[in-house]
């Protein structure tokens, strides 16, 4: 249960965490091309999801400190776009956020799981055949389980589940991942990674995928443009020029700034999605750029943004119209509203850019004045 801590008292007429995301969320449904009746359904969704904590009033402190999202929401949304057609819209949240510890954040977790699992009719046999890998008896890490939705028309989403590679110790988070894989049949993709700084997501697809996917999210602290370029292993990929074109937008590179200017902030991260297990490689991959951290604003996070959805023939406008849906803030007053800039290539497919937006439910980050991480070049 939710602890109260000094401090924590309400004056009933505040808005309530899951009423204050869940209308965020139904402003965002119509900008993702989903009828009202379906933006509904989510909104509940959301709200089961939250359990008790979706009563809990705003002007309380955040049930934890949660590092989903860095003012503690335990939610976040985000776009993700494709050349010629409404972006599609997913949902990260943290059903155990409020527990007391990782332990039961992680047991509140898998119980929501498995209940949209009944409730939509899917298997959770991939997740239960790693619980005992990323579930121990004392758990440690940044968080236990994180879940994502992404809100298809109908009323019943696609679902996706995080886990902590750092949950049987920091020291063994790669013996983890590759266990993981190899149990899901992936026995040769731990060999084909890039050199990694850290393991911090296991991610899984459960339920109606055409092909669901075990990805493997990577840390890459001080990553230069070049870098970037070398870390996809699909075959064929993306190229590396495309890679690096990214980095450069999101990170906000000057022409001045060499292939190996280097993001010292917060790390960048890479993804790699495995399904198929014949060749061992990837069938997909994504580059993470946390562009709030190289930003003075969200008005340059926004102009980024921009510029990386034009340039791969996406219409940006429905990106505009999700930062007036979760917030009346001007873009330039704070920093963090828009998270994450990230591409992805499927095999087979175009590439997409997906924006990360923040709910700020708690807190705003004011805008600074000198960026904190200055894009270094290494001589
Ligand atoms: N807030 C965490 C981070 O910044 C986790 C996270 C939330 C995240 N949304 C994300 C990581 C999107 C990558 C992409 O790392």
């Amino acid at each position: 249960m939710t602890a109260v801590r000094p401090g924590d008292r309400s004056d009933s007429s505040a808005p309530a965490l899951g009423g204050f995301t869940a209308g965020q969320l139904v402003k965002l449904c119509d900008l993702a091309g989903l009828e009202a009746a379906d933006a509904e359904i989510y909104a509940h969704v959301l709200i089961d999801a939250l359990g008790a904590l979706a009563e809990r009033p705003l002007d309380r402190p955040p049930p934890s400190d949660s590092f989903l999202s860095d003012d503690h929401t335990p939610v976040e949304f985000s776009l993700s776009f494709l050349p010629g057609t409404v972006p599609s819209l997913r949902l990260l949240l943290e059903p155990g956020c409020g527990a007391a510890g990782l332990r039961q954040n992680g047991r509140t977790g898998l119980r929501v799981i498995r209940e949209m699992a009944q409730r939509w009719d899917f298997s959770t046999g991939r997740l239960d055949e790693l619980e005992d890998l990323f579930f121990p008896s004392s758990a440690e890490g940044p968080f236990a389980l994180w879940c994502a939705l992404e809100l298809r028309p109908g009323g019943v989403p696609k679902v996706k589940v995080y886990l902590n590679p750092a949950a049987s110790g920091q020291e063994r988070s790669a013996r983890t991942v590759r266990e993981a894989l190899r149990r899901l049949g992936h026995e040769q993709a731990f060999a084909t990674l890039p050199q990694a700084d850290g393991y911090p997501f296991f991610a899984l697809d459960l339920g109606d995928w055409d092909t669901p996917r075990a990805k493997v999210y990577l840390r890459h602290d001080d990553l230069s443009e070049a870098d970037a370029g070398r870390l996809p292993r699909m075959s064929p990929g993306l190229g590396s020029a495309v890679v690096q074109g990214f980095f450069r937008t999101a990170a906000g590179l000057k022409s001045g700034d060499g292939p190996d200017a280097r993001l010292g902030g917060r790390p960048v991260l890479s993804c790699h999605a495995f399904t198929e297990t014949a060749t061992g490689l990837p069938s997909g991959f994504t580059l993470h750029i946390p562009v709030r951290d190289y930003v003075r604003h969200d008005g340059e996070a926004l102009a980024r943004a921009v510029t990386a959805l034009s340039h791969h023939g996406m219409d940006p406008s429905p990106l505009l119209g999700s930062l007036a849906a979760v917030t009346s803030r001007r873009p330039r007053d704070g920093v963090g509203l828009i998270a994450y800039l990230a591409l992805t290539h499927q095999h087979g497919r175009p590439p997409r850019v997906t924006t990360y937006i923040s709910s700020e439910a708690y807190a705003v980050r004011p805008p600074v004045v000198v960026l904190p991480h200055q894009v270094a070049t290494v001589h």
